[in-house]
C-alpha cells in the first residue's frame, strides 16, 4: 500500500483490494448525497460560485442502489480502519438518516454529529421552508480508545474571553461556523466557474484531522474530489491516501497537491 497517492477507481473496489486491513487511523468521507437528477434542469445554469447546484451523474442513484452503495463503502472503510480508528462522514439532512442507520448496523459507534453552519448559505427564495444553512459531519469510531486531541480542538472555539482565551466550557462544541468555499480558496476554471461542485472548506478538514489523528498518521479519503483532505493532511504533516473515480478530478487534485497551495480561512 502506498501513501501520499491518489488511487483512481471505485472506492469500494480499491478499499477491498489495495488498502491493508486495520491500517488507517482516520477516514474522512464526503460521499455522494444523492441530491442530483431530481428534475434539475441546469442546461443554461451559470451558477458556479458559492451556490453551485449539484447535478452530477456520480451523485445520482435510485434509492435502493444508494442504500446498497452506502452500506458497501462504509463496510469497506470499517475493514481498513485501525481497531481504534475514526470515520468522519459528511452529510446533509438528505442522507444523514441513511448514513447513521447503516453505520449503526455495521456496529460503528456514533461519537458526535458536528454541525457546520454555512454562514453564506443560499437564500431560500421559495419562502416555504426554513433556509438550509447547515451540513453535518458524523464522527463514528470502530472501537474504544479513539484519538481525540483535546488541546488542538480548543483553537476552533469562536467564543473568546476578553483576554483572547477560549471559553473553557465551550471549547469542544460540536458546531463550526464557516462559509461555503469561496474567494481564493475556491478552485475555478478560466471561465470563472468552480471546477468541483462540492469542494469542502479546508478549515473543516483541519478540525477533523487535528482532532482525530497525530503527525505522520495516514488520513484516507475515499471520495477525494479536488483533494481537500490531502492538501490539509499534507500541511498538518500527516500522510494521506485519496481515492477518486473521475479522471478530471484526479488530475485537478494532483495538480493542487503538487502546487501545495493552501489557504486556510482565519
Ligand atoms: C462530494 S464529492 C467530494 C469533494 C471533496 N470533499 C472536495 O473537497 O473536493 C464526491 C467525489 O466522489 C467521487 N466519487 C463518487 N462515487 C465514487 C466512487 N464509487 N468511488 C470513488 N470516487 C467516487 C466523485 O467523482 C466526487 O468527486
Amino acid at each position: 500500500m502506498e501513501t501520499n497517492k491518489i488511487y483512481k477507481g471505485d472506492c469500494v473496489n480499491i478499499l477491498e483490494t489495495e488498502i491493508d486491513k486495520n491500517s488507517i487511523p482516520l477516514i474522512f468521507a464526503d460521499p455522494p448525497y444523492n441530491l442530483s437528477g431530481k428534475s434539475l434542469d441546469l442546461a443554461n445554469n451559470t451558477t458556479g460560485g458559492a451556490y453551485y447546484k449539484v447535478n452530477e451523474k456520480w451523485d445520482t442513484y435510485n434509492y435502493e442502489d444508494y442504500l446498497n452503495f452506502t452500506e458497501k463503502w462504509i463496510s469497506s472503510c470499517k475493514s481498513v480502519l485501525f481497531p481504534n480508528g475514526s470515520l468522519y462522514v459528511s452529510c446533509t439532512q438528505h442522507n444523514i438518516a441513511e448514513i447513521i442507520i447503516i453505520s449503526k448496523k455495521l456496529e460503528l459507534k456514533l461519537n458526535n454529529i458536528i454541525t457546520w453552519y454555512k454562514v453564506n448559505a443560499m437564500p431560500n427564495i421559495t419562502k416555504r421552508t426554513f433556509t438550509h444553512a447547515t451540513e453535518f459531519v458524523c464522527w463514528f469510531v470502530k472501537g474504544k480508545n479513539w484519538i481525540f486531541n483535546y488541546d488542538a480542538v480548543k483553537q476552533f472555539n469562536p467564543q473568546k474571553t476578553k483576554e483572547g482565551q477560549s471559553k473553557q466550557l465551550r471549547d469542544f462544541l460540536n458546531f463550526i461556523e464557516l462559509p461555503i468555499v469561496q474567494g481564493k480558496e475556491r478552485i475555478r476554471g478560466e471561465n470563472g466557474r468552480a471546477l468541483h461542485p462540492t469542494q469542502k472548506p479546508e478549515k473543516l478538514l483541519e478540525l477533523v484531522i487535528l482532532a482525530s489523528s497525530n503527525e505522520n498518521d495516514i488520513v484516507l479519503d475515499p471520495f477525494f474530489g479536488m483533494g481537500t483532505t490531502g492538501v490539509v493532511a499534507q500541511k498538518l504533516k500527516r500522510n494521506w491516501i485519496g481515492i477518486e473515480e473521475k479522471d478530471d478530478y484526479t488530475a485537478l487534485a494532483q495538480e493542487r497537491l503538487n502546487s501545495n497551495k493552501i489557504i486556510l480561512n482565519e
